[in-house]
């Protein structure tokens, strides 16, 4: 009895002893959380709104502190998210005393330091977001404690201090890696691939390079075991290497590769036709060659390719014809390759297509003209590096709406092709002629160029049958405005094309002058033009007498223009000839200026009797 009395009562104590224990761990752990919430704030050096100065008070329960969420039996804190605040501070290691945290996120302050090593104490932290702060060093080794972390977000920091941790790959739930636009080098790690829920990798403008033993990229074959992966961004790092065939045993599910300026070399492999759900895929600005892979059409599926970058690399051959097939295709850019072919009559088809750039390719053929070609203004311009669409880019809108109106309506053999109409302003595609010779102006200026007299009277007789054309061709004449050696274009034949319509000026209703307030080149404008904005054809005739002359003076003494299958003495004649005609061209005043008609009847005679005289 008294055993059994004396057992009850030390029963009993223990009970009392264990509760005590437990309301004691409680109230602990809440002072935990007070303390480590409270050594957080002091860390904090700037508070631009005194958000925490106001509202983190004790005497108000943490729980109702602005950022900080509880969990509602236990009052621990659960969620630490002070987002767009402007705190300026370092990131007390306290926060490591907080372990019922589930996510902390300080997205777009200006902390700084190091991140603490003291986060991998936090084993149920499910996200991390530190996008937007000033973070240096290191991700901390003891992140791989943190067993449910399915997001970490580093975005845009200054984390250095080498690699992406191989055990950053221990994290097994992990679903979402941005660690963009900080300073991480070295190879990215394969044992990335070990996490098989990942969703979304983005490395984006790191230092980060491929494995140095190998020159296929090999972490994206050990990423094919991400069964989810649906975005990946891998742009701006010296990746340096070769596509893997493998590529094409990544995720079904992926919908966005993004890998521009990322140093890839070779071809793009047949196999990435696998990746079904592809929307966007871009590869500009690599080191790729080969042939674009027919296979591309693979991706075409109800939500499929909306984006195709291949721009900037050395792809040569054709537009594939199955493109036709890529029919949610919305923007398409191919420029700045080595493609040749004409444009598939086929890609009629692509109804969506917003946006086309072929430029700086070696396409040549009929443009279509049907479905969303109908819609495409920017007309044709010039393919030289100089030169390319310098109405559009240039700036002015209105500019290239002025070349639009233009060149919608001239069509001649030695102005440069004019592709289609100019009805919707939204849309513009640049579909290039392409001049393999470059412009006049190179083959004057440059060392490596030089013109002998035959071709430079041809190249004149072209230019200036461009201009009969523009100003008597048609109902209103046109203005070029701005014509000089930069503005004209030569073929494979050393055809030349005048192109570069930004500042014409139709005269309309037959009126012979315009006032203008844009001017052209300076040395080449007419005075009249210059000093009163007067318009006129007559410009045109000044601006190309001053051309004439050009072609004339603008000779090394070595230039074979004289020599070789000229003779001086013959030349000398021409020479004399078409320096009158620049200078009749270029009189002063536009009334004593010779019509372009006339110019034409006495450079073509010139023409001639140079082939006679070569044929003597
Ligand atoms: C702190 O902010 C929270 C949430 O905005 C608010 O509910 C609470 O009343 C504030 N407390 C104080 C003391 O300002
Ligand atoms: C601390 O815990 C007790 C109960 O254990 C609770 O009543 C109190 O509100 C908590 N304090 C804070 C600041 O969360
Ligand atoms: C970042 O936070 C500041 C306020 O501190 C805000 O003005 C800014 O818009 C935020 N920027 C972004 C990108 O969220
Ligand atoms: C909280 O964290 C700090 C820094 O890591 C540590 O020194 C301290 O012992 C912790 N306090 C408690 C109550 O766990
Ligand atoms: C980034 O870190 C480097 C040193 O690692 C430092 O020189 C630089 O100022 C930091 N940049 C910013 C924006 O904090
Ligand atoms: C982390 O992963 C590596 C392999 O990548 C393994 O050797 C190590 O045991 C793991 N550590 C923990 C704590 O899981
Ligand atoms: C990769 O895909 C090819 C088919 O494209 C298949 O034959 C091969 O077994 C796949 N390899 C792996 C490792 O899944
Ligand atoms: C394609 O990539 C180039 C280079 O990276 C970029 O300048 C261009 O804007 C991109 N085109 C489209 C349509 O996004
Ligand atoms: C990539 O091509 C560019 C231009 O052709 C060249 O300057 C660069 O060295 C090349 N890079 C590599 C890694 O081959
Ligand atoms: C087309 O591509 C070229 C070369 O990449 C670029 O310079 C030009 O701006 C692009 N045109 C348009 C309208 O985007
Ligand atoms: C362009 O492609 C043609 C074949 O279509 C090839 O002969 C030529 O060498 C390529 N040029 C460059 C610069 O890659
Ligand atoms: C072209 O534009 C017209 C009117 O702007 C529109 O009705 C038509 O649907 C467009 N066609 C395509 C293929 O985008």
């Amino acid at each position: 009895m008294l055993m059994g009395r004396l057992f009850t009562v030390s029963l009993i104590g223990v009970l009392l002893l264990h509760s005590c224990t437990v309301s004691l761990a409680l109230s602990s752990s809440n002072f935990t959380d007070l303390s480590a919430l409270l050594a957080f704030k002091s860390e904090i050096k700037i508070d631009p709104n005194n958000i925490l100065g106001s509202n983190w008070t004790e005497t108000e329960n943490f729980c109702n502190w602005v950022g900080v969420s509880c969990s509602r039996r236990r009052q621990r804190v659960t969620a630490l998210s002070l987002r767009n605040m402007g705190l300026q501070g370092t990131i007390s290691p306290h926060v490591g005393n907080l372990s019922f945290l589930v996510k902390f996120d300080l997205y777009n302050n200006s902390f700084h330091g190091h991140l603490i090593p003291e986060i991998g104490h936090l084993r149920r932290l499910v996200v991390l977001n530190m996008h937007r702060n000033l973070m240096e060093g290191a991700i901390p080794t003891s992140l791989h404690q943190c067993q449910k972390l399915e997001g970490i977000d580093l975005h845009a920091n200054n984390l250095t201090a080498g690699n992406i941790p191989l055990y950053i790959s221990n994290c097994s739930q992990l679903k979402y890696i941005q660690l963009p636009l900080n300073q991480f080098s070295g190879p990215v790690p394969t044992s990335l691939g070990q996490l098989e829920h990942l969703q979304e990798l983005d490395l984006e403008i790191n230092q980060l390079t491929s494995q140095s033993d190998s020159l296929e990229l090999s972490f994206l074959t050990s990423l094919t075991r991400c069964r989810s992966l649906e975005k990946l961004y891998i742009s701006g790092n010296p990746l340096n290497g070769l596509l893997p065939v493998s590529i094409g045993n990544l995720s079904s599910s992926l919908q966005d590769f993004v890998a521009y300026s990322c140093q890839i070399k070779g071809p793009i492999p047949k196999e990435i036709g696998s990746l079904r759900n592809l929307n966007q895929l871009d590869l500009s600005e690599n080191n790729m060659t080969g042939s674009i892979p027919s296979t591309i059409k693979g991706m075409k599926s109800l939500q499929s390719l909306s984006s195709l970058n291949l721009s900037h690399n050395s792809f040569w051959g054709p537009i594939p014809e199955s493109f036709r097939e890529l029919i949610t295709l919305d923007y398409m850019d191919l420029s700045h390759n080595n493609i040749s072919g004409s444009i598939p009559k086929s890609m009629v088809a692509l109804s969506h297509l917003q946006y086309l750039n072929l430029s700086f390719n070696n396409l040549s053929g009929e443009i279509p003209s049907e479905g969303p070609f109908a819609n495409f203004t920017a007309a044709s311009f010039v393919e030289n590096e100089a030169l390319c669409g310098l109405p559009i880019f240039q700036g002015a809108f209105k500019s290239f709406e002025a070349e639009c109106k233009v060149l919608a309506r001239v069509r001649h053999r030695n102005l440069v092709r004019v592709i289609s109409s100019c009805s919707n302003p939204e849309l513009r595609a640049v579909v290039l002629q392409y001049m393999p010779n470059g412009s006049l102006e190179k083959w004057l200026y440059s060392h490596n160029y030089c013109l002998n007299l035959f071709q430079r009277v041809s190249i004149m007789v072209d230019v200036a049958l461009a201009l009969e054309y523009l100003h008597h061709g048609q109902s209103e004449p046109v203005v070029h405005c701005d014509l000089k050696p930069s503005n004209v274009l030569l073929d494979d034949d050393m055809v030349a094309h005048v192109g570069d319509f930004g500042i014409a000026k139709i005269l309309v209703e037959k009126k012979s002058t315009t006032q203008t307030k844009t001017l052209g080149t300076l040395g080449y404008i007419a005075p009249e033009y210059g000093l009163e904005g007067r318009v006129s054809t007559r410009g045109d005739i000044y601006s190309y007498g001053i051309m004439l002359l050009e072609m004339l003076t603008r000779k090394k003494p070595t230039d074979d223009m004289f020599v070789g299958e000229f003779y001086v003495v013959a030349a000398q004649d021409h020479l004399l000839e078409i320096m009158e005609l620049g200078l009749e061209c270029s009189k002063e005043f536009p009334e004593e200026r010779i019509d372009i008609k006339d110019v034409v009847v006495k450079l073509n005679k010139i023409k001639v009797q140079i082939i006679a005289t070569h044929l003597e």
